[in-house]
C-alpha cells in the first residue's frame, strides 16, 4: 500500500492521479473526506498530523509513502510525528517532498525546516528519496487579480532568473518514484522547469495571455514583508515569502535534467503554464 500525505495538496493530488492511472494501491490521508473528493479507486483515511490514532489507522499495511505537508511553524513537529508512525510499522521507502534551497543556514525558516526533516528521513531505517522542487509556477496564480486589474506583477524576486516548475509535473514525478521506489533509493532529485526566467520574462508571459501590458515591480523584500503584514499575513509567512529569493544560491537556479528523466517527457514551461491559465489572467 502507498500512503499519500497532504493528499489534497497540489502535489499530492497529482501524485494520486498518476498512481491510480497506473493501477497502484493508494491510500490518501485527508482531514475532510467530503471536501477531499478523491478519485475512484483511492482508499481514503480520515486523519490529521495532530491525531496519533488516525495516523495509526492510516499507516496499517503501508510499505511506501509520500511525506508532504503545508509550510507552518508546526511543520517539523508534524513531520516528525508522521515519521514516528512510519518507523513503528516498518515503512520500507519514504519519498519526501522537500525544496531546492533547503539548508540549515537559510534565513528562510521553511528552508531550515525542510532541511531538518530531510536529515531525519535520511536517518532511516526506511529507504528514502528526496524530491526538491524549485518555486512552483502555480505561485504566479496569486498575481492574477492584480494583473487583471492594474497590469502589475509585484514581487520581491529582484532581477535574477528562476527555473519555476509546475506542480502537475512535480506530482507526476512523485508518482513515478512511488511506483518503482527501489530504483530511486538514496537519490535526491532537483525538480526544475526547462528554463530559468526573470520576473520581467514572467510579466511578459502574463501579458501575452492577459491581452494587456504587464509591468514587473521588483519590490524590496522588507517592503514586501510590510505589505503582507499589513494585509494580515502571519509574521513567519510574511518573512519567508518576502525573502524567498535569498534562499537560492546561483547553482540552485540552474535547470536540472532530473524532472524530464522521471517524467519521460519535457517539463512544462512558463508559456505552457500561462496558456493553461489564460482565463484567470484575461480581462
Ligand atoms: N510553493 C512553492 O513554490 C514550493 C516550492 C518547493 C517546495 N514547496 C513545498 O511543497 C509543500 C507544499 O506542497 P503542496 O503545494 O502540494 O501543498 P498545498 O497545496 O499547500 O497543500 C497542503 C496539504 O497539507 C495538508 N495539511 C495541512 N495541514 C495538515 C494537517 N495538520 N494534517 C494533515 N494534513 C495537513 C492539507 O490538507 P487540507 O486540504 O485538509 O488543508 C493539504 O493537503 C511544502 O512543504 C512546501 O515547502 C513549495
Amino acid at each position: 500500500m502507498i500512503l499519500i500525505t497532504a493528499a489534497t495538496g497540489q502535489v499530492g493530488r497529482e501524485a494520486i492521479n498518476g498512481l491510480i492511472a497506473a493501477g497502484a494501491p493508494v491510500r490518501a490521508l485527508v482531514r475532510d473526506p467530503v471536501r477531499a473528493d478523491m478519485p475512484v479507486g483511492v482508499e481514503v483515511a480520515q486523519g490529521s498530523f495532530e491525531d496519533d490514532a488516525s495516523l495509526a489507522r492510516a499507516f496499517d499495511g503501508v510499505e511506501t509513502m509520500l511525506l508532504a505537508g503545508r509550510d507552518s511553524p508546526n511543520a517539523v513537529e508534524q513531520h516528525r510525528r508522521v515519521l514516528a508512525h512510519a518507523r513503528r510499522v516498518g515503512v520500507r521507502h519514504i519519498v519526501k517532498l522537500s525544496a531546492i534551497g533547503a539548508s540549515a543556514t537559510s534565513q528562510v525558516a521553511l528552508m531550515r525546516e525542510h532541511h531538518e526533516v530531510d536529515e531525519d528521513v535520511l536517518q532511516g531505517p526506511a529507504e528514502w528519496t528526496l524530491l526538491k522542487p524549485h518555486l512552483y509556477l502555480q505561485n504566479l496564480l496569486r498575481a492574477a487579480d492584480a494583473v487583471r486589474h492594474n497590469g502589475l506583477l509585484s514581487a520581491p524576486m529582484g532581477h535574477g532568473g528562476f527555473p519555476l516548475v509546475d506542480t502537475r509535473d512535480v506530482g507526476a514525478a512523485a508518482a513515478s518514484v512511488l511506483r518503482d521506489p527501489a530504483v530511486h533509493a538514496g537519490k535526491s532529485y532537483r525538480l526544475t522547469g526547462p528554463a530559468a526566467y526573470g520576473y520581467d520574462d514572467v510579466a511578459a508571459a502574463m501579458a501575452s495571455v492577459a491581452g494587456r501590458d504587464v509591468t514587473y515591480e521588483a519590490v524590496v523584500p522588507r517592503d514586501y514583508e510590510a505589505r503582507l503584514l499589513a494585509a494580515g499575513a502571519p509574521a513567519w509567512r510574511a518573512f519567508d515569502l518576502a525573502h524567498i529569493a535569498s534562499a537560492y544560491a546561483a547553482s540552485d537556479n540552474t535547470v536540472s535534467p532530473d524532472l524530464p528523466m522521471l517524467l519521460g517527457r519535457k517539463a512544462r514551461s512558463l508559456p505552457e503554464f500561462m496558456e493553461d491559465h489564460r482565463a484567470l489572467f484575461g480581462r
